[in-house]
């Protein structure tokens, strides 16, 4: 699903980028064990694209793809990344463009509770990454979009929502097996994470 208009401003702020600069590029860090120098990475729901800003500045990758449902969230990427080697496109987790085993790291800056069918984007994100191959996630659980606040200020599906446990069985399923425990962030607010394909 599309943001709405408050969520959108929320997302689009420089206090936002300033928080995925400082902390939660920070956490990505971490839980990768290191750089991802050489690496072809997947960022998935680029948004305006810091998150790919920093997986080439931070996390050292040697090319980036990314894309988003919303074709005016890529516009902004392609702004702000013009130059870079980041190929941006406009597009559906559920449907990746990518063949399958292709991808070194996937990366999910907060977008899978946005995916009204989250199990398929688990599936299509484990089919392109390679053996071996990582994927980094930041992800809000079903009790915070259940919250009023939430509810009332942003659109998200209300159906078929996940805790963080769910989500880390799911990813089992398809073959991404922990890398360490999901870590709760903010009072549980956030969790955070890393599985790697088998
Ligand atoms: C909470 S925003 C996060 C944006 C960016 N990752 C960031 O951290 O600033 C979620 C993003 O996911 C995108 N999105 C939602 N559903 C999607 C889907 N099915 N496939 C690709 N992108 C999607 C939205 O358009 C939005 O840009």
């Amino acid at each position: 699903m599309k943001l709405n208009s408050i969520e959108r401003a929320a997302m689009n702020n420089p206090l936002r980028a300033a928080h995925q600069h400082r902390v939660e590029a920070a956490w990505f860090r971490r839980l990768a064990g290191g750089a991802l120098s050489g690496q072809h990475v997947l960022e998935i729901g680029c948004g305006r694209g810091v998150g790919s800003e920093i997986i080439l500045d931070r996390f050292g990758a040697d090319r980036v793809s990314a894309f988003d449902l919303d074709e005016l969230m890529v516009t902004k990427a392609q702004r702000r990344l013009h130059g870079r080697p980041v190929t941006l496109s406009v597009g559906d987790v559920c449907a990746i463009d990518q063949p399958s085993g292709a991808i070194d790291t996937v990366v999910d800056f907060g977008i899978i509770h946005h995916v009204p069918d989250w199990q398929l984007s688990i599936a299509e994100i484990a089919r392109v990454l390679r053996p071996g191959g990582l994927l980094l996630f930041e992800e809000l659980p079903r009790h915070v979009l259940d919250t009023w606040v939430v509810r009332t200020l942003t659109d998200h599906p209300r159906e078929n929502r996940f805790e963080a446990a769910e989500f880390a069985a799911e990813l089992a399923r398809h073959g991404l097996h922990g890398t360490g425990a999901i870590e709760q962030r903010f009072g549980g607010a956030l969790f955070v994470g890393a599985a790697r394909k088998s």
